[in-house]
């Protein structure tokens, strides 16, 4: 059995879907198998050089055809913030399952729509949560639920990258209102979204933003009024009353892809960072005083789905097989399994999160979700 995939955008994460779509059956092995059927973009010269390089039958560079075509019947939406609500709601109204990229929309209202739409349709959504795939970050699970650190007290999650570091960088799309705030929601629902995953969500927020930058050089050679806010610091309370701390920063000089998640418990501590995404410490209490110390534990083909790619321990996966998981899970949601993917519905309580830390910050105080 097949099924035939539409891809709307073809940057960063538009090859990031396609090269999941190519490698989904031959890694899993299992159906439905990806049809690569039509491809979206801007304009019809790149639309066509990305379907020939991608692998898809047709290309447009009306988004609008893409959806029409009765032979697409999932959609992967992978482009600027500000479309998704539109693309995802037309394609959820076409009878079309739907993969988005993160953030699910800028505006609260908007994201409603889409959990509204989704809802409707009775079809499959899945947003592009990719970091909750990783074999790493499925063990840790495994391991605070089932007490290997004691009781948890305490989590800190950090993302930082420095691509908006540099003040002369040039102003584009991540800059302007239109995306959104900026670092929450362009990195705060990645942590949140480990937040959720491990610890089941966020109860009340506290938070303040910041904008290293007040403008850009923009493209016509003027400077250009900073929009979004780069920095963000979090208190959280989490919804089983625990708490965390949550920083962001897309402005940090050296960090490239930081996300650092420490849980301290009662019996030890976890710690992750996903600029080296196939390892994590553990500290376990119960170790010899003599011996006491934090362990590096490489990923291996116990830590399923690692196995599916390569058969030997400490080898390594990369960003791109979080997707190439990812995708496999939205395809077992579509088969009717249960899958670990963030739909619309679960999406909203990120997108709550968000706009209650916005909310915190605008008016100096503690914010229920
Ligand atoms: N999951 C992740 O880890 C992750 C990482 C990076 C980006 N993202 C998200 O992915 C989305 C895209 O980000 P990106 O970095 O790939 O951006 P990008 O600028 O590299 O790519 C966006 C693409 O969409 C195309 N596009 C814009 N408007 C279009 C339209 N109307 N029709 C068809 N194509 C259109 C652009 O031409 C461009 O090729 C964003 O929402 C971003 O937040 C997610």
């Amino acid at each position: 059995m097949t099924i035939g995939v539409g891809l709307i955008g073809t940057g960063y994460m538009g090859k990031c879907h396609a090269l999941a779509w190519n490698a989904v059956k031959p890694v899993f092995g299992d159906g439905p198998e990806p049809a690569l059927v039509h491809l979206a973009e801007v304009s019809p010269e790149l639309a066509h050089r990305r379907a020939d390089e991608f692998g898809f039958e047709k290309w447009t560079s009306d988004w609008r055809e893409l959806i029409a075509d009765p032979a697409v019947e999932v959609v992967s939406v992978t482009t600027p913030n500000a479309f998704h609500a539109e693309m995802a709601i037309a394609a959820l109204e076409a009878g079309k399952h739907v993969w988005c990229e993160k953030p699910m929309a800028v505006g609260f209202s908007e994201a409603e729509r889409m959990a509204a739409a989704a809802r409707a349709s009775g079809k499959v959504t899945a947003l592009g949560y990719n970091y909750i795939q990783n074999p790493v970050i499925r063990h840790i699970k495994r391991l605070i639920d089932e007490g290997a650190i004691g009781t948890v007290n305490h989590v800190r999650f950090e993302m930082d990258e420095d691509f908006m570091a540099d003040p002369e960088a040039l102003f584009y799309w991540k800059s302007e209102a239109s995306s959104g705030y900026g670092a929450l929601d362009d990195f705060g629902v990645h942590p949140l979204s480990l937040v959720q995953f491990l610890f089941g969500g966020v109860r009340r927020v506290m938070a303040q933003l910041s904008m290293p930058y007040a403008d850009r050089p923009s493209r016509d050679g003027g400077r250009r009024a900073v929009e979004t806010w780069d920095i963000a610091s979090v208190l959280l309370e989490l919804s089983n009353g625990e708490t965390g701390v949550m920083a962001l920063d897309r402005s940090a000089w050296g960090r490239k892809g930081r996300i650092a998640v420490q849980v301290f418990g009662s019996k030890g501590t976890i710690a992750y960072d996903q600029e080296r995404m196939n390892e994590f410490q553990l500290y376990t209490a119960s170790d010899h005083a003599a011996e006491q110390g934090f362990r590096t534990i490489l990923t291996a083909p116990v830590h399923a789905p690692y196995e599916r790619f390569i058969p030997a321990p400490g080898h390594g996966l990369g960003f791109n097989e979080l997707k190439i998981i990812e995708c496999h899970e939205l395809l077992r949601a579509i088969r009717g399994e249960a899958a670990q993917i963030v739909g619309f519905d679960r999406g909203l309580e990120i997108e709550r999160a968000v706009h209650a830390m916005a909310q915190s910050h605008r008016e100096g105080r503690w914010v229920s979700v």
